[in-house]
């Protein structure tokens, strides 16, 4: 880890203690391995940094206020509070039953909280850096962040469509920062990483920075300006000061203040990517204008993708980890997402992938070494550890290769390159393999006598057992639940009381005494078949087909009213057709596109045509007049947000412009469409169908797409420029 000094620091700093953070979580979605990759390389760091004697202070905690929990919780039909104390619920819930190891879990709408964000926010607008002005701009609801630009700009971080803002808002001085922050960056290269991360955070600052709006008055849920109540604090100065109000800035309390003087400046804030410029400039701006230090280094992972997207809850492609979990074991997860994945690039997750990897490196390789050479030696001495004897070239060598393992691996690791790490260590699994194959203890040549033969096997079994003890010491802080169980099979006892003494200070060669009564060799990695990849994948499917039954649940409530939906799209209030009076009919009337209506193609007609071949001509009841058909105003609009409704897996909630009026449809087409997908996305909709209510939300409308025989929608839309709120006729 790079430390480098702060432009301040506290004067009873002592360098054996390490604060380490992860981003903390926003609570309108449920924890999946994207959350679970930040916490968990965290949680490896805070175990390396225990271990080797260091006093180690591991946050984490949920990001509860803003606008777009407000609207999750309204989605939900639930108050903000319920909503983010139960999916806060979940995520703590999680990293318990993933064992992560935790020091404090911070909730931003805790007490303690709120009174070191106002005591921020006073700090700054006493020292003269917040003055209020007027802002009218777009922002982006979803990533809480203001966006530069006319509106119609799209949010240049997720591609959503933003939204105008204009409100009355306090302004932090950030102008008054560009030349200061260059110049902190210039004096500590070790800030921020990786150099991609550097690169954008500096070019962003070279551009221009201007003042920032820190607080909003169009809704309330958030931390009120202190004096000013009709104000809440800008949910990102409310976020980024979690890092400083769990210590105890800002509080009454001695021992928090003591705590605060302790642990302050965090020696890494561990982030995702697309959040670094609110850590390597917002943050460090407001801590500077507070005369608070700034933290030492702030370090950027990249994205897990999985299905080629970053897994995300809007995209629809999560994975949870429980599943992992629950198949392969946690340790198994954490060994993935730290040897697959050089940190700070993005990786794709795929459960082949996973099995892989657990087969050949955890399962074929640490694994079966340890079951071997505890096997052996209950079975050739009783299961207690023989007396090596003399070293012969065989055993320096792998004694020499140990001791380089040792020192190739907290480098590696103390600098964020846990793929390195992990590698270089496996090369001693596999060398301590090899030796184990080569001198062969379980066999004995007819020629070699007894004596010799017993001496070989307890100099190869002793040399072998204390390589393995060097491996499991350097990767408990990555697979705590399995080194814990090989450091009892070893018979060294609980690892966690060793890690307690700092047993990584003096990992040295030789550790392991003649005489040791070994534990019993148990299972560690139990080979995955073939089918662990289907559990894992049924589990999901499982899950989300729960998820669709609570949703559909809700939902049949509403199909079962008298206009109930029958359209693919399932959600608009189309009154059902009368049923066919004629057979097999010409297509639609003419006088508008059949492209452009919502065109059902009965699956019977063609049950195997796949999607991209035409689908067979309708059947359409009867005949309508010019004059019916005028009663239906089609007009074009352009998608400006779109979104899953939480619960119910077939609904998009759309916020669609006509040009003349915004308003909110909802559509069933999620399964077939990705939200970020369709925004700016121009379409046809009946703009004049009486509105209805779906899980609490009103519907103001109905897009048009054809339907598929396999019942997928396609949206109609334009091949030339249309503008917005025309009628189709
Ligand atoms: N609440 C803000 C952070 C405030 S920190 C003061 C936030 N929350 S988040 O829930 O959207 O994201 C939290 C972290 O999870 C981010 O670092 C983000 O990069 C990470 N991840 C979410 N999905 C991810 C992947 N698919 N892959 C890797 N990390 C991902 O941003």
């Amino acid at each position: 880890m790079e430390r480098s000094a702060p432009p301040m620091t506290n004067p009873d700093q002592s360098s054996a203690r390490f604060y380490l953070t992860t981003p903390i979580y926003y609570v309108n979605a449920r924890p999946h391995l994207g959350h679970a990759y930040s916490t968990i390389v965290c949680d490896a760091i805070a175990r390396r940094k225990r271990a080797l004697g260091i006093e180690t202070w591991f946050l984490t905690g949920t990001d509860e206020h803003g606008q777009k929990i407000e609207r999750s919780a309204a989605l939900a039909g639930r108050t903000p509070e319920e909503f983010a104390t139960a999916v806060s619920g979940e995520f703590r819930g999680l990293w318990d039953r993933l064992g992560l190891s935790y020091d404090d879990f911070i909730r931003t709408t805790e007490e303690r909280h709120k009174q070191g964000v106002q005591h921020l926010f006073a700090t700054l607008r006493d020292r003269g850096f917040i003055y209020k002005g007027s802002y009218t701009g777009q922002y982006c609801v979803s990533d809480e962040a203001y966006v530069d630009g006319p509106p119609g700009t799209p949010c240049p971080d997720c591609g959503r469509m933003t939204e105008t803002v204009s409100e009355e808002n306090y302004f932090f001085k950030l102008s008054a920062f560009e030349r200061k922050l260059l110049e902190f960056y210039e004096a500590n290269p070790g800030f921020m990483g990786p150099e991609s991360t550097r690169r954008e955070v500096i070019s962003f600052v070279r551009g221009g920075l201007k003042d920032l709006s820190v607080s909003r008055t169009s809704f309330s849920w958030g931390i009120p300006v202190p004096g000013d109540e009709k104000h809440v604090i800008y949910v990102w100065l409310d976020a980024l000061a979690n890092y400083i109000t769990a210590l105890g800035y800002g509080s009454d309390d001695p021992a928090h203040q003591a705590r605060f003087a302790k642990f302050w400046p965090a020696d890494l804030h561990l982030i995702g990517k697309e959040i670094s410029r609110f850590h390597c400039v917002y943050w460090p701006a407001f801590l500077m204008a507070a005369g608070i230090p700034v933290p030492r280094s702030v370090k950027a992972n990249g994205w897990l993708l999985f299905d080629q997207g970053k897994m995300s809850k809007s995209r629809g492609n999560i994975v949870r980890a429980e599943t992992v979990q629950e198949v392969l074991g946690a340790d198994a997860l954490r060994y993935f997402l730290l040897r697959e994945i050089p940190f700070g690039q993005d990786g794709s997750f795929s459960f082949d992938a996973l099995v892989q990897r657990y087969n050949g490196d955890l399962a074929n390789g640490y694994g079966n070494l340890v079951s071997r050479v505890v096997s052996m030696v209950h079975k050739y001495f009783g299961g207690v550890l023989p007396e090596a004897g003399a070293e012969t070239q065989a055993e320096a060598a792998l004694r020499e290769s140990a001791v380089r393992a040792i020192a190739a691996f907290g480098p590696a690791f103390d600098d964020l390159n846990f793929s390195e790490s992990l590698k270089s260590l496996w090369l001693l699994v596999a060398e301590t393999d090899g030796y184990l194959t080569a001198n062969a203890p379980w066999k004995r040549p007819t020629d070699r006598p007894e004596a010799e033969h017993v001496a070989l096997q307890a100099r190869v079994l002793a040399t072998a057992a204390e390589a393995i003890r060097i491996i499991t010491a350097l990767v408990y802080p990555i697979l705590p639940e399995s080194a814990a169980k090989v450091w009892r099979q070893l018979g060294q006892g609980e690892i966690a009381d060793a890690a307690k003494k700092s047993f990584l200070t003096e990992l040295g060669w030789g550790g392991l005494k003649a005489g040791t009564k070994l534990g019993e060799p148990a299972p560690l990695f139990p080979r995955a078949e073939k089918d662990a990849i289907d559990r894992m994948q049924n589990l999901e499917d499982e899950n989300n087909r729960s998820a669709v039954e609570a949703a559909s649940g809700q939902e049949s409530a509403a199909k079962s009213a008298p206009e109930a939906p029958t359209s693919a799209l399932g959600v608009s209030p189309v009154p059902a057709p009368p049923a066919p009076t004629v057979a097999p009919a010409p297509a639609a009337p003419s006088a508008v596109p059949p492209t452009l209506l919502a065109v059902d193609a009965p699956a019977a007609a063609a049950p195997a045509t796949p999607a991209a071949q035409p689908a067979a001509p309708p059947q359409v009841p009867q005949h309508i007049t010019i004059d019916d058909f005028a009663k239906v105003e089609l007009r074009v609009a352009q998608i400006l947000v779109a979104e899953r409704v939480p619960k119910a897996d077939k609904l998009l909630r759309l916020e669609v412009d006509l040009g003349y009026e915004k308003r909110q449809i909802l559509a069933g087409i999620a399964q077939y469409y990705e939200p970020e997908k369709l925004i700016g996305r121009k379409i046809v909709i009946v703009a004049n169908l009486a509105p209805r209510k779906m899980r609490g939300l009103e519907s103001n409308g109905m897009l048009l797409a054809a339907s598929l025989p396999d019942g997928a929608p396609v949206l109609a839309g334009f091949l030339e420029e249309v503008p917005l709120g025309a009628r189709l006729k």
